[in-house]
């Protein structure tokens, strides 16, 4: 039987049980997310693909009012179970219209989550439109250069392009598909969509997973395969002259 790439309604439990502890997502990815975001006590911020929430749920110990929305059921569901009633869960594909009002968030976190998308167009359009202006999108997203560790052959750098290949997590091997774009095409759609860039990271893992996983570590710390951005919603007022 064909597995549909991305399905991860199919491997949520397993995705999840990988993402907890992960090098990437626990010591790299997510500690990443949370420095970039700062102080966010009493802010309003929209989690866009929270998965299982473990970023919602750090974002709401941190004092935030936390919204969290992804396409996959199950990984909702396990948020549920993470977060109890604390956090606004539903069911949204990040290519449709937000089922929220303008200027409702203060920020958005996009963790992970746009290289799932062919056009970023629409999609930051609408996360423009629901943030306060001002308010800040967090993203982190595939690192451009990844392609030519796992890609073969290299791909053109320039162009925007799928790829697929194989994850296994967990024990579970799944068919994945990915957008890789260059870093111009990332920093064009924000500007498109009525952002200003505020910060691009490269940071570096957590020191304390050194010993945990001293080989990929070392990989990581000199191969960083997620690039972090901070863009800010240029108020509508000045978006004339942007
Ligand atoms: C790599 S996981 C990251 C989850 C979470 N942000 C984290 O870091 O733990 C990607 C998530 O994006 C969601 N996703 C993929 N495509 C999506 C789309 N078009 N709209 C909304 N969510 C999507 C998946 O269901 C999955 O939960």
């Amino acid at each position: 039987m064909d597995v549909r790439p991305n399905d991860y309604d199919g491997f949520a439990e397993a995705y999840a049980a990988e993402n907890e502890n992960s090098l990437v997502n626990a010591y790299y990815e997510r500690p990443a997310m949370l420095a970039l975001t700062g102080d966010v006590a009493g802010h309003h911020i929209l989690d866009a693909g929270c998965g299982s929430g473990p970023l919602a749920a750090a974002l709401r110990d941190r004092g935030a009012v936390v919204t969290g929305i992804d396409s996959s059921v199950e990984m909702l569901a396990l948020a549920r179970r993470r977060l109890g009633e604390d956090v606004a869960l539903q069911v949204v594909d990040l290519r449709d219209p937000l089922p929220f009002g303008d200027e409702t968030f203060d920020d958005v976190a996009a963790s992970l989550v746009l290289h799932y998308l062919e056009d970023w167009g629409p999609t930051l359009a609408e996360l423009r439109r629901v943030l306060k202006p001002g308010g800040r999108l967090i993203v982190s997203v595939e690192h451009p250069v990844i392609a030519y560790i796992i890609q073969e052959p290299w791909p053109n750098y320039l162009a925007t392009n799928s790829y697929s290949f194989h994850w296994t997590f967990d024990g579970q091997t799944v068919p994945m598909t990915f957008w890789r774009r260059p870093l111009h095409a990332m920093t064009d759609a924000f500007a498109s969509a009525g952002f200003r860039l505020s910060r691009i990271s490269e940071p570096q893992p957590d020191p304390a997973a050194r010993e945990l996983f001293p080989n990929d570590f070392e990989a990581l710390s000199t191969q960083p395969n997620v690039l972090f951005f901070v863009v800010e919603a240029v108020p509508p007022s000045l978006l004339a002259t942007f």
